[in-house]
This record gives C-alpha cells, sequence and structure tokens, in this order.
C-alpha cells in the first residue's frame, strides 16, 4: 500500500500541472465554459465573454451565458446554436435585442432574461421561439406590457415578469392568443390600480395571477366581476389591512380557486385589527383561501365571520394563532395550520365541523397535547388526520380513534417525540395510511399493537426505536401492502421465520439499517406478492438464496451496504427470474480468480445492478477498492490453466507414486534379475535347484528332497532359504542372487499352503519372470497330494504346458514314490554339467 501511495503522488502532481496548464491555456481563448454534460450542456458563467465561445458544439442543449457582457444582441446570434432548450442571460448588460437575435432555436423551451437593463426590443426579437414555454423577464426595466413583442410564443406557460416598472393590469390583446399560458406573475411591480375591462384579454379560466408586493391603491368596485381565475396571490399588495378589506370588497363577483392573502415574514403586517377584514370573500365564489405570516393580524380565527362558509378549505401558514374560531354551521372541508401557536389540539373548537374531511396541523414547536379521550369530539367525515412535525407526547386510542372519526384513512404522528400505540382488538378498520415515522414508539415490537387495522395498506414505523421482540408484532395487518421500519431493531438482530408471516399482501418492505446480522431462510416465504424489499445498510454476511425462493414477484432487491463476499452459483441460479434492480454495492466483494464465475457472471448483467460504481473489491489486498466491474479475469484464466496443468502434473506423479509403491518389489526384483541376467553363465551356477515351498511343508522337503537328493547317486546340490540364503542381505534379494541366480532349475513344492501363501505366489512370479530372462531355467513342480485342481490350473496357467519345465505329482506310496523320485533325478539331469569333483566322487560311491 506504502508502494502505491508513493507511488501516486508525483503521478498526480504530474497529472495536476497538465491540468492546471490546459486550463489556462484554455481560458486564455479556447473554450473556457465547463463542460457539464459533453456535448449537450455547457456552463460559461462569468468569463467576460462577448459572444459564443466558438467552440460551443452545435448540439448544445443547455447554455449558461450569465453574467458575461453580451450588451446587443443582433440577429442571428444564436445561428452556432440551434440545438438550445434551455438559455441563461441573466445579467448580461443586454440593452438591446434586435429582429431574429434568436432566430433558428425553434427548441428553445426556457429563456432567462433576468437582470438585463433593455431599452431596446425589436419587434421581431422573439421570432422563431415557437416552443418556449418560460420566459424570464424579471428586473429588465419593463414599464409597461404593450411592448412586449410575445404575441405570438402561443406556447408559452409562464411569465415572469418580477422586479419591473410595469404600472397597469392592463392586458394586452395579444394576450388573448397565449391560450397555454398559466402563470403570470407580476410580482413587485408598480401597480396601483385595477380597473373594469384589465384582465378582458385573458386566455383562459385557468390562470395563475401573482400580484404580491405591488401597492395596491384603488380596485375599481366590480371590475372582476365574471373574471375567472386559477389562483389570485396578494401577499404584501395592500400598504394596511383597511386598505385590503375595502379591495376584496371592491372585488366582488371574482371567481377564483385559491386566493392567498397576508404577508411576509420579514415584513410588518398592518396593524389595524378589523373584525369584518375578509367580508369581501362573502360577494366571491372561493374555494380555497391562505393567510399567511398573518402576525397578529389575526390573533383569532373568529374574524372568519360567516364569510367562510362557502369556502372549502382553510390553510393558515406561519399565522400568528393561538386557536381557531370557525362560524357555526359552517362547510369546511379542510383545515391546514402550519407553524402556528397552538400547544394543543383545540379539540373543543374543531367539533362543531362536523363536514371536516381533512385536519392537518402540523410544525408546531410548542405542540404537546393532543387529547383523544375528551367525549365531545366526533368527526365522523374526518378522512386525514395529520398532526406531524410538531412536539406531542400522546397515546393513540384505537377504539376511541374509530368511535370519533368513523371515516379516517389516514393517520399521520410522525416527526413527534413520543406516542404509545396500544395493544388493542377494535381498531378504526377504515384506515389505510398510519405513518408514525421519526417518533419513538412505545408498544410496537412488544406489543401486538396492529391488532384492530385489517384495512391498512401503508404502515411507516421508520426510526421509531421499536425492537421487534414479538412474533405477533405485526398481527392483524391483513391488508397491509407498504412496511417501511428501517432504522429500527429486532431480538437478537436477526429476522426470524414468524416475524412477517401474518402480513402475507406485503408488497413493499424496508428493513433497512436495522443492524440485522441474520435472516431465517423461510422469512419470506409468504409473501408471495413481494416487489421491492430494502435490506441495506446491515450486517448480514450472506444472501441465502433460499430465503428468496418464494418470492416470484420480487423486482427491486436493495442488497447494499452489507458484509457479502460473492454470490455463489446456487444463489444465481435462484435469484427471482423478475428481478430488474439489484443494488450489491458497497459489499466486502472478493475478487480472487476463486471468484470468476460471479465476477464474470456480474460484468455480463451489468444492467441488472444498481450503483455498479460502488461495487468495489474488499479482497485480494492488490484489488481492494477496484470497481468489480473493472477486475481483469484475463489473468485469472491464465493462472486458470496454470492450475490446470500443475493439477494434472501432481495427479500425475501421485500416480506414478502409487504404482511405484504398489510395484515396489516387482521393480526391485526385476532390476535384480536383470542385473544378474547376462553374466549368469553356467559356470555360476552352484545349485541344481533351488526349491521354493511353503514353509508348512518343511517337514516334507527336509525328508523328501534334502535327504533323499543331497545325499543320492548323483549328488545334487539345492538351495534351501534356511539353510543357504545369506544373512544380512534383503530376502528378496537372495531369493534372487542366492536363489534364481546360482541354480539351473527351480522346484516348486505345490501343495493347498503354497498356493494360499502370497510370498510364494511371489516366488512363483519372480520364476516366470525368470524364465523370461533366461532360455534355460527349468521348474519342477512337484504337486503334493491333496491339491484343488482347479486353483492349480488357475495359478499355474502356462507354466505346466511350457517344453522346459516338469510337471510331477507325488503321492505317498512306495512304487509311486520310486517312480517320482527317478523322473525328478531326471528333471535334474537335463542340461547338468559335471566338474571332475563330482566325477570323481561319483566313481568312488
Ligand atoms: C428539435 O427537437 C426535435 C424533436 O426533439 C428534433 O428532431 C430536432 O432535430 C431539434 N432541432 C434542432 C435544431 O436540434
Ligand atoms: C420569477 O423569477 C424570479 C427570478 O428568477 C424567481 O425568483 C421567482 O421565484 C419567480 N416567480 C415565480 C412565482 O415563480
Ligand atoms: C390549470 O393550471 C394548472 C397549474 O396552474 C395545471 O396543472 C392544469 O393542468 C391547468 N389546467 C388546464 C385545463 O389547463
Ligand atoms: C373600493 O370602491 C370604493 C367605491 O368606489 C372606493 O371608494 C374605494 O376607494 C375602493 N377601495 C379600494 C381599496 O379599491
Ligand atoms: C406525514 O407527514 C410527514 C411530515 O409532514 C410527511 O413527510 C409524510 O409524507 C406524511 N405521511 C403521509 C402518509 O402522508
Ligand atoms: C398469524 O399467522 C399465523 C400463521 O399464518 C396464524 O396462525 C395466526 O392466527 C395469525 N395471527 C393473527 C393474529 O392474525
Ligand atoms: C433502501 O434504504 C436505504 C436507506 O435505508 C436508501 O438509501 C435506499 O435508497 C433504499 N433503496 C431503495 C431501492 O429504495
Amino acid at each position: 500500500m506504502l508502494k502505491r501511495g508513493a507511488l501516486c503522488i508525483p503521478v498526480f502532481v504530474a497529472f495536476s500541472s497538465v491540468v492546471l496548464f490546459q486550463t489556462r491555456m484554455t481560458a486564455r481563448g479556447l473554450n473556457p465554459c465547463v463542460q457539464v454534460t459533453p456535448g449537450i450542456a455547457y456552463v460559461c458563467m462569468e468569463l467576460n465573454l462577448k459572444e459564443i465561445p466558438p467552440d460551443i458544439p452545435r448540439s448544445t442543449q443547455n447554455l449558461d451565458l450569465s453574467f458575461n457582457p453580451l450588451e446587443v444582441l443582433n440577429a442571428n446570434y444564436f445561428s452556432s446554436v440551434p440545438a438550445l432548450k434551455f438559455l441563461d442571460l441573466t445579467r448580461c448588460h443586454i440593452t438591446m435585442i434586435q429582429d431574429d437575435a434568436f432566430a433558428g432555436l425553434h427548441n428553445l423551451s426556457v429563456l432567462l432574461l433576468t437582470g438585463n437593463p433593455l431599452q431596446f426590443l425589436g419587434p421581431g426579437a422573439f421570432q422563431d421561439l415557437t416552443s418556449l414555454q418560460r420566459l424570464v423577464l424579471v428586473d429588465t426595466s419593463l414599464s409597461s406590457l404593450d411592448s412586449l413583442p410575445i404575441g405570438h410564443l402561443t406556447a408559452l406557460q409562464e411569465l415572469n415578469l418580477s422586479n419591473n416598472d410595469i404600472d397597469s393590469l392592463k392586458l394586452p390583446k395579444y394576450f388573448s392568443l397565449l391560450t397555454q399560458l398559466q402563470r403570470l406573475i407580476l410580482q413587485s411591480n408598480k401597480i396601483s390600480s385595477i380597473f373594469q375591462g384589465d384582465l378582458d384579454a385573458m386566455p383562459t379560466h385557468n390562470l395563475t395571477l401573482v400580484l404580491c408586493r405591488n401597492n395596491i391603491k384603488y380596485i375599481q368596485p366590480r371590475s372582476l366581476k365574471g373574471t375567472y381565475l386559477q389562483e389570485l396571490s396578494l401577499r404584501s399588495s395592500f400598504e394596511d389591512n383597511s386598505i385590503m378589506q375595502a379591495g376584496l370588497l371592491n372585488m366582488t363577483g371574482l371567481h377564483v380557486n385559491s386566493l392567498v392573502l397576508g404577508g411576509y415574514r420579514n415584513l410588518q403586517g398592518g396593524k389595524s385589527f378589523n373584525k369584518n377584514l375578509l367580508d369581501g370573500l362573502c360577494q366571491m365564489d372561493l374555494q380555497k383561501i391562505t393567510l399567511i405570516c398573518t402576525k397578529d393580524a389575526f390573533p383569532r380565527t373568529d374574524i372568519l365571520s360567516a364569510c367562510v362558509n362557502n369556502i372549502s378549505t382553510v390553510r393558515f401558514v406561519h399565522a400568528y394563532l393561538r386557536t381557531v374560531d370557525f362560524p357555526e354551521n359552517t362547510a369546511i372541508r379542510h383545515i391546514e395550520c402550519k407553524d402556528c401557536r397552538f400547544d394543543r389540539v383545540p379539540v373543543e373548537k374543531l367539533a362543531p365541523l362536523q363536514e371536516l374531511r381533512v385536519l392537518r396541523i402540523t410544525n408546531i414547536g410548542r405542540l404537546i397535547e393532543f387529547d383523544l379521550h375528551s367525549t365531545i369530539w366526533t368527526l365522523p367525515k374526518l378522512e386525514v388526520l395529520d398532526l406531524s412535525n410538531n412536539q406531542l407526547n400522546t397515546g393513540i386510542c384505537w377504539s376511541c380513534l374509530k368511535e370519533r372519526f368513523s371515516n379516517l384513512m389516514v393517520l399521520n404522528l410522525s416527526f413527534n417525540p413520543l406516542v404509545r400505540v396500544p395493544a388493542e382488538l377494535i381498531g378504526p378498520t377504515t384506515l389505510k395510511y398510519l405513518d408514525l415515522q421519526h417518533s419513538r414508539l412505545i408498544g410496537p415490537g412488544k406489543l401486538p399493537s396492529f391488532l384492530g387495522l385489517k384495512n391498512l395498506i401503508y404502515l411507516d414505523i421508520t426510526r421509531t426505536s421499536t425492537s421487534v421482540n414479538i412474533e405477533c408484532s405485526f398481527c392483524g395487518l391483513d391488508s397491509l401492502e407498504v412496511l417501511k421500519m428501517a432504522k429500527n431493531s429486532f431480538k437478537g438482530n436477526r429476522v426470524t421465520a414468524n416475524t412477517f408471516t401474518n402480513v402475507t399482501k406485503l408488497k413493499m418492505l424496508d428493513i433497512s439499517n436495522c443492524q440485522l446480522q441474520y435472516v431465517s431462510l423461510s422469512s419470506f416465504d409468504l409473501l408471495h406478492d413481494l416487489h421491492e424489499l430494502n435490506i441495506s445498510n446491515n450486517k448480514l454476511l450472506d444472501f441465502h438464496p433460499e430465503s428468496y425462493l418464494h418470492l416470484h414477484n420480487l423486482t427491486i432487491l436493495d442488497f447494499h451496504c452489507n458484509q457479502l463476499i460473492t454470490l455463489t452459483k446456487k444463489h444465481l441460479e435462484n435469484l427471482p427470474g423478475g428481478l430488474k434492480k439489484l443494488d450489491l454495492s458497497e459489499n466486502l466483494f472478493d475478487c480472487s480468480c476463486d471468484r470468476v464465475d460471479f465476477l464474470r457472471w456480474a460484468k455480463e448483467h451489468k444492467d441488472l445492478f444498481m450503483h455498479t460504481e460502488m461495487m468495489k473489491c474488499h479482497s485480494p489486498t492488490h484489488l481492494e477498492d477496484t470497481q468489480l466491474m473493472h477486475v481483469d479475469l484475463s489473468s485469472c484464466q491464465i493462472s486458470t490453466a496454470t492450475v490446470a496443468v500443475s493439477v494434472s502434473i501432481s495427479v500425475f506423479v501421485a500416480l506414478a507414486l502409487i504404482l511405484v509403491y504398489k510395484f515396489y518389489f516387482h521393480l526391485y526384483y526385476m532390476m535384480l534379475l536383470l542385473s544378474g541376467g547376462h553374466s549368469s553363465t553356467d559356470n555360476n551356477k552352484i545349485y541344481d535347484a533351488f526349491v521354493i515351498y511353503s514353509s508348512e511343508d518343511q517337514a516334507w522337503v527336509k525328508q523328501e528332497l534334502e535327504e533323499t537328493l543331497e545325499s543320492g547317486v548323483p549328488r545334487f546340490r539345492l538351495c534351501f532359504h534356511y539353510r543357504d540364503f545369506r544373512p544380512g542381505v534383503p530376502i528378496i534379494a537372495n531369493i534372487i542372487k542366492e536363489g534364481f541366480h546360482s541354480s539351473r532349475k527351480v522346484i516348486a513344492v505345490v501343495s493347498t499352503h503354497f498356493l494360499e501363501s502370497r510370498w510364494c505366489n511371489f516366488e512363483l512370479e519372480v520364476a516366470q519372470s525368470w524364465q523370461l530372462l533366461d532360455s534355460k531355467a527349468g521348474l519342477i513342480f512337484v504337486v503334493l497330494d491333496g491339491v484343488d485342481r482347479a486353483v492349480l490350473r488357475q495359478k499355474l496357467g502356462l507354466f505346466r504346458y511350457l517344453r522346459r519345465n516338469t510337471y510331477l505329482v507325488w503321492k505317498d506310496r512306495d512304487v509311486k514314490r520310486h517312480v517320482f523320485l527317478r523322473q525328478l533325478k531326471a528333471a535334474l539331469l537335463d542340461g547338468k554339467t559335471w566338474t571332475e569333483d563330482e566325477l570323481r566322487s561319483m566313481l568312488v560311491n
């Protein structure tokens, strides 16, 4: 490692100097822009450019030229980049845009001209921009809408004219052609009055009109009668509350879906409080009102008076509200209080709102109390109760919820300090979504807390300090499809076989970050519908293909950040067939050649994997931190060949050794036989015969051979191992040297014992070899009584039929004995040469 580091530093230095040098070079002349996406996106911000750099490719779609002194845009200014879709010309000192400046940009969709002191706009300045959807002319010294040459931009959806000097809302006629226009932003202009007919040219009923931060002093009564707007935003549009009150009254007859009133956080709201402030709303057709940053203007909500009765949605945002007070018989269906000043959920104030469907009280730093038990409180139509992001320390009461909100579908108590979730058999069976994430929970994991929620389909208990200790933790959740429970824990850091048996409808399960060390093989057996499993950020060593065997519908498996080393053949075969995304990044992969099968498979299935750049080798050390997909497998192939060769060599050697071991004697005696073979002339033959026999037949041998032949006439010399072998010489050497080499013939005394003795068989084998090497060598078989003929035939085989060999049968009867002896002597005499001594002694006798 040290070595590598030492090498890296000079390389890095050299590399950085090259880069530095190049950057300087380009800054002087060539393309100084930052290439975000090659050929597509370039940022040329603040480079003192006077024109488009010549080497920005024609294919560029996204070009940021902001903060360059371009000053004048002549005709065909952008002809070198006709494919542009997004063009940022923020603060480019542009004073003139001449006709056809954007010629050819038929695909331009967004044009930002913020902060240019435009003095001259040719009537054909925006010619060709037929695809333009968003035109931002913020802070461009515009004083009137009339002079804007945009009537032909029929694709325009948003026109942002904030921070200009426009003093009239009178829409010029060309607006009626902008049929796609959805947002007209005139924030921070100089509009002070609204007159009859101002919005006549408005193209649709679906426009969002933003008039915030104008100083509107006068609205001609009924001037907006019959006007339809999607949204009208009037934040800080009136100098004070009394003008706002009068203004709203003068807007009689307006149809607007959503009206936004109020101020900005840093602006001082109006001081004078008027109980009838919003009376004007009574004369409007309004669905939704949002009151933002009301400071002390709305200390109470009873100012909403009866005029909110026909509004369905009321939102208070950053409102200085300590409580809410609604008029009687209101039809409000949706209330949202975000960042208000409650310290408890104003249960008794909400109780009369019998039409309420959605109640959201969120982001209140001081809200600590929510009393479900008080009796008066029922909202039979409530569907959504969102009390997230508060400081609640509360307990759920399932049966109370069922009783109070008989239609409840969504309960959100997430991001609160503490929520107790009891085990109750009866619960709100209408509940479909339950979000408790990031609240500390007491109950779940130790109690069957969700028993009564048989229609729940979504449960989020992410990071709730839940420790799953009992098997029935999720009992009762018969319809559950999504279970998010990351950042919790399981007893013994293991998922047991029964943890998820009661949530068989599950489609998505997130048990990431749960410190898991083990997942039981049958944990997911019943989850046949599971599509997505997130088991990342645990400490799992293996991937147990059996666990995933029944997940036929699994398409996403996130196993990143565990301690997996590899996937075996078995894993790969058992991967769910429908898998589309597999995240195995940040595991401890072993990239040694033993795992070449997996590495090759991974390369072949690259598209399956997510975050391949984070799939890195952990071992062997020389590959540490190498991307798995970049491991060179060719080196493995070479060594496979080497391995194959060396394996075959060792097998061969082992085989040879086994053979040598097994036939050691044979080799040895062959060697001995060969070594003596050539020199063995008859002169060396000091014995007439070497006798091989079984020690069991020793007595017979002594009596019938030794005594009869050695003391008879003619006198024969026989070789007996007990008598003639030299001591201290290996027996096999004795057999060959003293026995075979020194004798003319071999007498084999064949008995049942002889045939059974391995030693005698061996000697017989040597005799066979001996006969092969010595053409004169002859064998005399003396077959004793009682030998099994079949065994004899099998053992002696060919020996019997060789002409040099004699085959004698010994019978213990006088006559036969005599014949036997004669035959034996004849056989021994065959080929015998007599020495002088022998002849002399024969004559003496
Ligand atoms: C404009 O977009 C269309 C469709 O995406 C494309 O076919 C055409 O080549 C683009 N025009 C230019 C000049 O790039
Ligand atoms: C109008 O453009 C300005 C500057 O780009 C931006 O800050 C503002 O949010 C835009 N207004 C709206 C309502 O989108
Ligand atoms: C109306 O405007 C909204 C956004 O302001 C948009 O989402 C919706 O599609 C528009 N509807 C029509 C019919 O244009
Ligand atoms: C509302 O209309 C009345 C009657 O014409 C007028 O006196 C008043 O100035 C108007 N007020 C506002 C704020 O438009
Ligand atoms: C619950 O509230 C949190 C925070 O406001 C939000 O992020 C989450 O999406 C809500 N959950 C549901 C199911 O609407
Ligand atoms: C949980 O599942 C097991 C096995 O399917 C079943 O025997 C048991 O009744 C279930 N318990 C509940 C409370 O649903
Ligand atoms: C799985 O959970 C981790 C965090 O716990 C998250 O980063 C990751 O995006 C999730 N995976 C998927 C596929 O959503």
